[in-house]
């Protein structure tokens, strides 16, 4: 009696145990399977957070040919674009606008810009357009660079112009921004910038940004 007392008890507490050993597998595997890819969606979220750095378009525009052409270089490259809207205006009359754009750059004015709300954080490249001013860039454009620290980014400069060109200007962004990367300048005449576009894609395909 007392003996098959004993092998009850032995049975039952094998019972107990492999019981045990199996509740104890099932659920913490249950729980790996729940848990692992929420981990790995979170991670995922967070890199593509802070990883994935974007394109910034930015320009400034006065009657409209580099904001077609801004425009166009988006529409290409995507990411954001953002216009450089001077807190004064400038004049409508023509020749008062060349002469005010001519005592800012005798004066070395740094025109300030509406607030572009943006991160400049979340930019590894930025296309910056403008004018030819005076054989120059306006200098609500120099306002930028002043205000933005672009170290480390890729700076891919354009414009448009009356004939003249980017002048002197990428050389002129290089010298503003030593530790960024000032690739090769575009530029259309303001009169052809609708059928710039063949000519912006044969400028940003090497680049390989
Ligand atoms: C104040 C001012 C100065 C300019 N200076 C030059 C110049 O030195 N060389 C040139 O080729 N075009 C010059 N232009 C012409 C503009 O570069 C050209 O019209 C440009 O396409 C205008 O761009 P936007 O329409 O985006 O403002 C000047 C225009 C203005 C208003």
């Amino acid at each position: 009696m007392n003996k098959k007392v004993l092998v009850l008890i032995i049975v039952l507490v094998v019972f107990v145990l492999i019981g045990s050993g199996i509740y104890l597998f099932t659920k913490d595997s249950g729980e790996n399977n729940e848990n692992a890819p929420v981990n790995n969606n979170n991670n995922n979220d967070e890199n593509n957070e802070t990883d994935e750095l974007s394109t910034l378009v930015v320009y400034f525009s006065n009657s409209g040919n580099t904001e077609i052409l801004a425009n166009f270089i988006h529409n290409y490259v995507g990411g954001d674009i953002v216009a450089l809207e001077p807190t004064v205006a400038y004049p409508e009359d023509y020749n008062d606008l060349l002469d005010v754009a001519q005592e800012e750059q005798q004066s070395d004015a740094r025109p300030e810009f509406n607030d572009l709300n943006i991160d400049i954080e979340d930019y590894d490249t930025i296309f910056i357009g403008y004018p030819n001013w005076w054989g120059d860039m306006p200098m609500i454009i120099y306002t930028f660079f002043d205000t933005y620290d672009l170290s480390g980014k890729t700076i891919a400069p354009f414009n448009t112009s009356g004939g003249s060109g980017l002048s002197r200007t990428v050389g002129t962004i290089r010298e503003l921004e030593p530790d960024a990367t000032v690739t090769d300048g575009f530029t259309v005449l303001g009169d052809n910038v609708d059928n710039a576009m063949s000519d912006v894609e044969e400028w940003i395909d090497p680049l390989g940004l």
